[in-house]
Parts: structure tokens; C-alpha cells; sequence
């Protein structure tokens, strides 16, 4: 079931989530790249993940512009984890609530289906998205762990590792 669209206005600013449309790949590969900390993928992958994984991602507008996305899926070895790819908020938008909003709105969409559990990968200098996860996890009273995943040789050496952060009721 996708993310149903929902829209809250404070300060005289809307924000609305909802799930992408093929037409949101080229802002998200956009993004994504501008971002400098991900590793962006082609805009083929995004559109194609709009496609296909619309379902398991959501995107951010505020007052009607692009300001953020989740890509996810739903691990095909065990349909009740939610595998977060990547989380990125427009540093236009960044502070405001935004990347724990979409995560919240995904993880309420895919529980109807029995889908409860988080995992994502985290560098370990990315502080923001350690606390971004950390504060989904306080919120919504679920465990979190964390262990290596991906050694910087995986990743070809140049890269920061990945640890695993795990979700769980
Ligand atoms: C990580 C990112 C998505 C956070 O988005 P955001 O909309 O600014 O985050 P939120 O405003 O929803 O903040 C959620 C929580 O994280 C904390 N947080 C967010 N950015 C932070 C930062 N730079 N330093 C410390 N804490 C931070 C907030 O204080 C908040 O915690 P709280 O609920 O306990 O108060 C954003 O910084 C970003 O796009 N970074 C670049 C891409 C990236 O690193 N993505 C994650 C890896 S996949």
C-alpha cells in the first residue's frame, strides 16, 4: 500500500508527504548529488526506484517544492524489514523535522502491512543521520543496535564504512 498523501501547515508552510512519481527521479538524483555525503546513483536508479519501489519511498514538498526524500524496500528475504536506502532533505529545509516526518509517515504506511522493523546503513561520521534514526527510534519506543556491515574496503577503499542500524519493536 503506498503513503497515503498528507499535508500539515505551521507558520504559514505547508509540508506535504507522499509517495514519488516517475517525474520526481530527476530532483531526487538531483539531490542526492547535491547533498555531497551520499553516494548518488544515476538518474536511471532513481527513476526506475519511482517505479518500482514507490510503495517503500516518500517524498517531501514544502509549499508545493521539492524538499526531501526516503528510498527504501522492503527486504525480500523478510518482508516485515523496512531497508532504508538513502534520506535526504534539501539544506534549504534541513533542521525543520522533515528527514524524522518522512520516516515516520513510511514506517506508519508499511505497519499495516507487517512491516515494523528499520534497518539502514550510517557512516560512522555522519552524526545527523545517527541522530535522525536515533530520534525515529525514541520516538516510536523501538529498540536500536547497531553493528558493522560494509568494511571501507568493500566500498573500494576511499569509502567510509557502513555500520547496519537495526529498528526493532
Ligand atoms: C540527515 C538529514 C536527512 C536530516 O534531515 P532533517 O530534516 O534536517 O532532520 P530532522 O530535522 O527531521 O531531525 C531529526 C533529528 O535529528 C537531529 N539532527 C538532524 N540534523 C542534525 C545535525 N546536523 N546535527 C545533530 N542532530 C541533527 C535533530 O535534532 C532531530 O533530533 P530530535 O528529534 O531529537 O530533536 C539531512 O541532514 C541530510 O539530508 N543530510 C545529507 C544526506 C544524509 O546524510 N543522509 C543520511 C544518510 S542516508
Amino acid at each position: 500500500m503506498r503513503l497515503s498523501q498528507t499535508s500539515a501547515t505551521t507558520n504559514s508552510e505547508t509540508v506535504t508527504l507522499r509517495s514519488p512519481r516517475i517525474s520526481d527521479g530527476a530532483a531526487m538524483h538531483r539531490l542526492a548529488e547535491a547533498t555531497g555525503v551520499l553516494d548518488a546513483n544515476t538518474l536511471y536508479a532513481y527513476v526506475l526506484w519511482c517505479h518500482d519501489f514507490a510503495a517503500t519511498s516518500v517524498v517531501a514538498e514544502v509549499d508545493g517544492e521539492f524538499a526531501g526524500f526516503v528510498t527504501g524496500y522492503r527486504k525480500p528475504d523478510d518482508p516485515s524489514i523496512l531497508m532504508v536506502w538513502q534520506v535526504a532533505v534539501d539544506e534549504r529545509f534541513r533542521g525543520r523535522g522533515i528527514g524524522a516526518r518522512m520516516l515516520h509517515g513510511l514506517l506508519d504506511a508499511v505497519a499495516d502491512s507487517g512491516c515494523r522493523a528499520l534497518h539502514t546503513t550510517i557512516s560512522p561520521d555522519n552524526d545527523a543521520s545517527q541522530r535522525l534514526f536515533a530520534s525515529v527510534a525514541q520516538r516510536r519506543g523501538l529498540s536500536l543496535s547497531r553493528r558493522p556491515l560494509f568494511a571501507a574496503a568493500d566500498l573500494g577503499g576511499a569509502h567510509e564504512p557502513e555500520d547496519l542500524y537495526v529498528l526493532a519493536p
